[in-house]
């Protein structure tokens, strides 16, 4: 008997979209099946780079009714998660690497009304994450180092989505286990099977010289 396959979702991260058309590209993005809208925020410090903040999001939050996915890479998040949750975030995921109470942040994102999410860098082991575990909606396994768009897909990370697959559901747990970097045609039915249910991808959905119609489409293709 065929095993059914598992709901995947697809988040498009708006880092590699055109910055100055984002309104548009988020609109189309959920028009042509988006589940989640990735949003990748960096501060400079945290990680080389700097993007965006919460009225970024709160502009694009009247582009689209799918929940904007927060993925904070910045110093000290808990001084922002207020602004980013007023600003329309449905998810705010922080690097475990930044937050040396995060029991406390958990429960600060959670009071916000918010799904809240942690991630974990490619060198930051799961069981970083053990105490906490159970009160997360969702975690994010970085299989790149957090910075920039772009890069190549770590294929060590395969091991370690698929061990936190397996103490996910050893402990029953309906936490989301999402994958960020590096993901597309190539290694989304690799992550899939390692566990991930969420996949993020930014260069190979926008700007990669198809519509992102075509992109998403070929992602799913990948995991027939
Ligand atoms: C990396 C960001 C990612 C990035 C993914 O620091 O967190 O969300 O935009 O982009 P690709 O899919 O291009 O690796
Ligand atoms: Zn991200």
């Amino acid at each position: 008997m065929l095993k059914s396959s598992p709901q995947i979702k697809l988040a498009p991260s708006i880092l590699s979209a055109n910055f100055a058309r984002l309104g548009e590209q988020v609109a189309e993005a959920t028009k042509v099946g988006a589940d989640y809208i990735h949003v990748d925020v960096m501060d400079g410090c945290f990680v080389p780079n700097i993007t965006i903040g919460a009225p970024v999001v709160a502009a694009i939050r009247r582009f689209t009714d799918l929940p904007l996915d927060v993925h904070l890479m910045i110093e000290t998040p808990e001084r922002q998660i207020k602004q980013f949750a007023d600003a329309g975030a449905d998810i705010i995921t922080v690097h475990i690497e930044t937050c040396p109470h995060i029991h406390h942040t958990v429960q600060a994102i959670k009071g916000l009304g918010v799904k809240v999410g942690v991630a974990l860098n490619p060198g930051t082991p799961i069981d970083t994450l053990k105490e906490v575990l159970s009160s997360l909606d969702l975690v994010l396994v970085m299989t790149v180092n957090p910075g920039f768009g772009g890069q190549t897909f770590i294929e060590a990370m395969l091991d370690k989505v698929a061990d936190l697959r397996a103490e996910l559901d050893k402990n029953g747990l309906a936490t989301e286990l999402e994958v960020d970097g590096g993901i597309n045609a190539e290694f989304a039915p690799q992550v899939v099977s390692a566990g991930a249910r969420v996949l993020v991808a930014g260069a190979a959905v926008f700007n990669s010289g198809q519509t992102i119609e075509e992109a998403l489409r070929k992602i799913r293709a990948s995991l027939l």
